[in-house]
């Protein structure tokens, strides 16, 4: 029996349209060869909102995101909206599906392929083997902390203020899907936090050892945010799985993928408790690239295939999405951002079709 799914698709700005073609056309075939369809829908959020609507994230875009079974987005923002107020900016919009779906999970894999090592800015005998997890937590900690704003003190001076909070039960759901995904990969867990300095890093510490008893098979480790950006670039290989707070996350997350070299190949998943999740590739929109037919769309395919593992259960069609890739690079295709000499360099379009013919010849 075919199992059909409700999938929203937000191709949102810049390079978001190009490279969210191609990953329909990839879910399309795999589908068909999986023994699963899919019913897509658009629809707007980020500049494209803006411009259509006059805000980021229209309340219609977030109805129907809840009522699918899973969302793709491709890419948001440019430099047509960077001087709006922040309510109206596109990453407000992003921020505000995040919340919205209460997708408090951000999975970030930095995986080095081989066929790609010498794009990364390291040694190869650093980066080789490296097959990095990061959880960042995304619903919480300073991005969403009371209070927040620009006040105006007594004596006239204007002073900015965010906060850092998280309860325990935010920490503790985090915690758990990461000893969940540590015990999927090689059960090492490292959580990063700024337990010297921050009280809130130290009941982020004193969860994470609560919560290791229910894990004995998973060994926790943790380290401080200075340091672990630091071993990153030294050693990158000694981590497994990364566990922290959303803006140690974002930080360390962009670090992570940098040491491949090539971030327009990385994909993310979001996730909440329960469907649906957000699938979206790491890099942004690309602007000055936007409409040219030269974007890499190897990034929103693979977060299509984790919208496959992660959000539909269909591990089976995201191993094929996967080894296409792979196997497109082993034919030595590739877009300009990850090209190098003795390549083939493919636009974004003709990578979608060695995609689909790599699927199709299975
Ligand atoms: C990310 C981005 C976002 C974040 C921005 C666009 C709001 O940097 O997804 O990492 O800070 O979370
Ligand atoms: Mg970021």
């Amino acid at each position: 029996m075919t199992q059909q799914y409700q999938i929203t698709l937000l191709p949102g700005d810049g390079i978001g349209p190009e490279i969210m073609t191609v990953a329909v056309e990839v879910l399309k075939v795999v589908g068909e060869q999986s023994g699963v369809s899919f019913r897509f829908q658009e629809a707007l959020i980020g500049g494209a909102a803006i411009d259509a609507k006059g805000e980021p994230l229209p309340p219609e875009t977030l109805e129907i995101c809840m009522k699918s079974d899973a969302v793709l987005l491709a890419a948001i923002g440019g430099y047509k909206w960077d001087s709006l107020p922040r309510h109206l900016r596109p990453e407000t919009g992003l921020l505000g599906l995040r919340a919205g779906l209460k997708l408090f999970a951000n999975l970030r894999p930095a995986k080095i392929l081989p066929q790609l090592m010498d794009a990364s800015s390291l040694k190869r005998e650093v980066v080789e083997g490296v097959d990095i997890m990061v959880v960042r937590e995304l619903t919480g900690g300073i991005y969403f902390g009371q209070p927040r704003g620009i006040f105006t003190t007594e004596t006239g001076e204007k002073r900015g203020v965010n906060t850092m909070a998280y309860t325990e039960a935010e920490i503790d759901r985090i915690g758990r899907i990461a000893f969940e995904t540590a015990r999927k990969r090689h059960k090492k867990l490292c959580s990063v936090d700024k337990a010297n300095v921050l009280e809130v890093s130290q009941l982020w510490r004193d969860r994470m050892n609560a919560l290791a008893s229910d894990y004995p098979d998973v060994e926790l480790s943790h380290m401080y945010v200075d340091n672990a950006a630091m071993q990153l670039v030294r050693t990158p290989r000694q981590f497994d799985t990364i566990v922290t707070s959303n803006l140690f996350g974002d930080i360390l997350s962009d670090e992570a993928a940098m040491l491949t070299g090539s971030i327009g190949m990385l994909p993310s998943a979001s996730l909440g408790a329960s469907a649906p999740g957000v699938f979206e590739p790491v890099h942004g929109s690309a602007p000055d690239i936007a409409g040219q037919d030269k974007a890499n769309p190897l990034a929103t395919v693979l977060s299509a295939a984790m919208m496959l593992r992660y959000g539909l259960n269909q591990p089976n069609a995201a191993d094929r999405i996967e080894q296409a890739v792979l196997k497109v690079l082993d034919q030595d295709y590739r877009t300009g951002d990850i090209m190098s000499e003795g390549m083939t360099l493919l636009g974004c379009q003709a990578m979608g079709d060695a995609l689909i013919q790599v699927i199709r010849e299975g």
